[in-house]
Parts: structure tokens; C-alpha cells; sequence
């Protein structure tokens, strides 16, 4: 009991941080993306300064320059932006242990995908991760990333091809966390690998009085360029855990890859804002037929809905025998399922009163989507989800 108690409360805390650091990250990062673009030049700003900003907040005006490559004079205090970034890995890599790994038979595995054992989905799963980062760090460093268009289309062709393959190994939900923890984890490692480091020798080599290498500033600002196209992507697989119909349908793969291209698109509109160009209005367009397509192919039931048999009108007792057997043993006041203490997300589907009363969320989590049982960990079967479908969609 008391480790799935302190396991509860480690998830409570990892993940207050987790967002706490993304929020800090993400905010100071669309800050410096909105002040960059703003930035104005004068013929009277000094030497070295290529823009400069006026801002008021708090009760004050800010006055922002920006050099380009560094001042005359090296300042004595520098603020540095990194730990944000940091902080958003190493306390997401710690949820996604105290989540995903210590309960990889119910969130990471799903049987009826592919028959795995915990320890091989946990492996696959960091595994892949470090690969697929390595496979990133490996292209831009060839050189490929200067095409910025190719790259781009390279990249998303790419991620799309992985979550098509997470979706035929881990679980539904396993495979959207694997592919935002990819994505966040490039970001991360852009910043933590390539961004700073460059920055300290630019700044170790204004220091030394010598001229610094271009290229440096180059690579950052690469990186800094896919980073501020990845986030919005990756905040949306962050939270579609919460969402069934995203992850435990038949298309998920294809609505990852609409929220992959969604997500860019919705940043370029914001990018050219504050450059202070014409607004690129069509964007919203394309975002609501994105998100008209989500909702369609969310639409199309769990994965194996192709096999069951049409139900015509169930009777409430084979739904409740269902519930019963595949469901209750988790969703009671006193579950007996070992590891599980309390009915989860306060769920309680024991009696013919709760089942009624929770029609909806059954339908959402177990016949509309594969979302439950977790990993189909109890074996519902395609003809049982038909009934509850059936039943629900009467109701
Ligand atoms: C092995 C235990 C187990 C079984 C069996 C199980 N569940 Fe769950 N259920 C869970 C857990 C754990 C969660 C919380 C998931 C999370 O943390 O996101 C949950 C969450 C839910 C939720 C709340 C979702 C939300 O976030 O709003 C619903 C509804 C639900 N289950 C329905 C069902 C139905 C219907 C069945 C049977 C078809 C079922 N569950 C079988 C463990 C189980």
C-alpha cells in the first residue's frame, strides 16, 4: 500500500515541477523569440548594436539593445537562461519513471498491440529515445539542417514514422508520451548541447580578445529556430494522456501527425507578428480544418472496432456483467487489484447505479476508445467495447 501511496505523491510532485519549469522555459523562450523579432535598428545606436526594443511592464520601461555578436566590454554579471530547460528534462525523465516505467504493464504496454514484457517496453522506450536524438544530433551536424526546408520536411516525415511505429509497439497513450519526451528531449539537448556550449566559447573567446567563430552563433541559432517550432507540438502530446479519443483510437498515429504539422504553422502566425508583418490570417483556417480532421478521425472508434460484431440494442445486464468483469476490480471503493488502493481518478463502476451514472466516461475511455482497461489489462474484447458502444450510444 504505502508504495503505490508514496508513488502517488512522487507523481504529484515531479509533475508540479514539470510544468512549473516548462512554463518558466517556454515563457522566457516565446519572450526572447517576440523581443528578437521586434528589435528595430538606428543609425545612432552604438557600435555592435544591431536593434534596440522599448517595453513597459511592472511599472516600468525597459530599454532593450541587442549586440549581435557581444559588447566592447564583456559585462561583469551575465544572466543565463538554462536551468529552465534543465529542470523541464530532469524532472519530466523522473515522472516518465514514476509514471510510465514503474507501471509499464498498465500505461506502457497494451497486450493486444504487442505482447511485452515491462522490463522490454522500458527498454524499447529509452532506447528508442536516445536513438532517434542521436539520429537528430547526427543529421544536423552533417549539415543537413542548413537546408532549412528539406530538413524541416525530412524531420516531420521522420517523427511521423516513429509514432507509426510507437503506435504498433507500446500502448496508445505509452506512444504519444514516447513521442513528446523525443521531441522534448531534442529540444533540451539543443539548448544544453549545443546552444550553451556555443555561447560560452563565443564568450570565452571575447574574453581572450579574439574574434569569435561565426559559426557558433549559427548553430545556435539553428537550434534555437527548430526549438521554437517544436513547442507547441509537444506541449499538445504532453496533455493528450488525458484525452482517450486521441491516443486509444484507430488513427491516433495520423492525429499526431496533424498535431506535428498543426503546430508550426500556428508559430509562423505568431513569428510574423512580431516581425511586424502583414498577420498570416489563412493559418487559422488551416488550424480549424486540422482540428475538424482530429475530431472525424477520433470519431473512428478503438483499433480493433473493425473486428466486432454490429450489437443491436444490449440489455443493461450484459453491460453491467462487462463492467463487471473487466472494469470493477480496479473501479471499486476497496479494488483488489494489487498495486491499486483507491478507485482511480475517483471512478467507481461496482454497482448498477455507478455504471449508469458514469455512461459517458465509459463510453469515452472503453467503447469509443481503447483508453481502459489500461494496457487491456482484464482482455475486453472487440465485441464487448461494440456493447458498450451500443448501450451508450442509446442512452
Ligand atoms: C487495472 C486496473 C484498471 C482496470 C481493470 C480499469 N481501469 Fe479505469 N483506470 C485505472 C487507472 C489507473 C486510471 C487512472 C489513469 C490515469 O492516471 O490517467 C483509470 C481511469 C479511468 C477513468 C477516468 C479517466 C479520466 O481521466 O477521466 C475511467 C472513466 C475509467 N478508468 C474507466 C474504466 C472502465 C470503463 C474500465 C473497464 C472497461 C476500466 N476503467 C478498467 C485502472 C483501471
Amino acid at each position: 500500500m504505502w508504495a503505490s501511496i508514496i508513488s502517488e505523491w512522487l507523481s504529484l510532485i515531479f509533475r508540479w515541477l514539470h510544468v512549473i519549469a516548462a512554463v518558466a522555459w517556454i515563457g522566457s523562450s516565446f519572450y526572447f523569440i517576440a523581443l528578437d523579432l521586434s528589435l528595430k535598428s538606428r543609425d545612432s545606436l552604438p557600435k555592435g548594436v544591431m536593434g534596440e526594443a522599448w517595453q513597459v511592464h511592472g511599472g516600468g520601461f525597459y530599454h532593450i539593445v541587442k549586440y549581435l555578436v557581444a559588447p566592447s566590454q564583456m559585462p561583469s554579471e551575465l544572466t543565463w537562461f538554462k536551468w529552465e530547460a534543465y529542470t523541464t528534462w530532469l524532472s519530466g525523465f523522473v515522472l516518465m519513471i514514476v509514471v510510465y516505467y514503474l507501471n509499464a504493464d498498465l500505461f506502457l504496454v497494451d497486450k493486444s498491440i504487442l505482447d511485452l514484457t515491462p522490463v522490454q517496453a522500458g527498454l524499447f522506450s529509452f532506447g528508442s529515445l536516445a536513438l532517434a536524438w542521436l539520429l537528430y544530433e547526427a543529421a544536423c551536424r552533417s549539415g543537413l539542417a542548413r537546408h532549412e526546408l528539406p530538413f524541416a520536411i525530412g524531420g516531420y516525415i521522420f517523427l511521423v514514422a516513429l509514432t507509426f511505429a510507437f503506435t504498433h509497439v507500446l500502448s496508445g497513450r505509452g506512444a504519444f508520451n514516447q513521442i513528446g519526451a523525443i521531441i522534448g528531449t531534442i529540444m533540451v539537448a539543443n539548448v544544453f548541447a549545443v546552444i550553451i556550449p556555443n555561447q560560452k566559447k563565443i564568450v570565452a573567446a571575447l574574453l581572450a580578445g579574439e574574434a569569435p567563430d561565426p559559426k557558433l552563433g549559427k548553430a545556435g541559432k539553428e537550434r534555437s529556430v527548430h526549438n521554437n517550432y517544436l513547442t507547441l507540438p509537444v506541449v499538445a502530446l504532453m496533455i493528450s494522456n488525458h484525452y482517450p479519443l486521441l491516443f486509444g483510437t484507430r488513427y491516433n498515429w495520423a492525429i499526431v501527425a496533424i498535431v506535428l504539422a498543426l503546430g508550426p504553422v500556428i508559430r509562423h502566425f505568431f513569428n510574423e507578428r512580431h516581425k511586424g508583418h502583414p498577420s498570416p490570417w489563412w493559418v487559422w483556417g488551416v488550424a480549424a480544418a486540422g482540428m475538424i480532421a482530429i475530431l472525424l478521425l477520433s470519431a473512428a472508434g478503438p483499433r480493433d472496432a473493425k473486428t466486432a460484431a454490429t450489437v443491436a440494442q444490449p440489455t443493461f445486464a450484459q453491460v453491467e456483467e462487462i463492467v463487471t468483469s473487466r472494469c470493477s476490480m480496479c473501479h471499486a471503493a476497496e479494488p483488489v487489484w494489487d498495486g491499486i488502493v483507491t478507485a482511480p481518478k475517483g471512478v467507481l463502476l461496482d454497482t448498477a447505479e455507478h455504471i449508469q451514472r458514469n455512461a459517458r466516461l465509459i463510453a469515452r475511455n472503453a467503447a469509443w476508445s481503447s483508453a481502459m482497461p489500461p494496457g487491456n489489462i482484464t482482455e475486453i474484447t472487440a465485441d464487448e467495447r461494440a456493447v458498450l458502444a451500443a448501450w451508450a450510444g442509446a442512452r
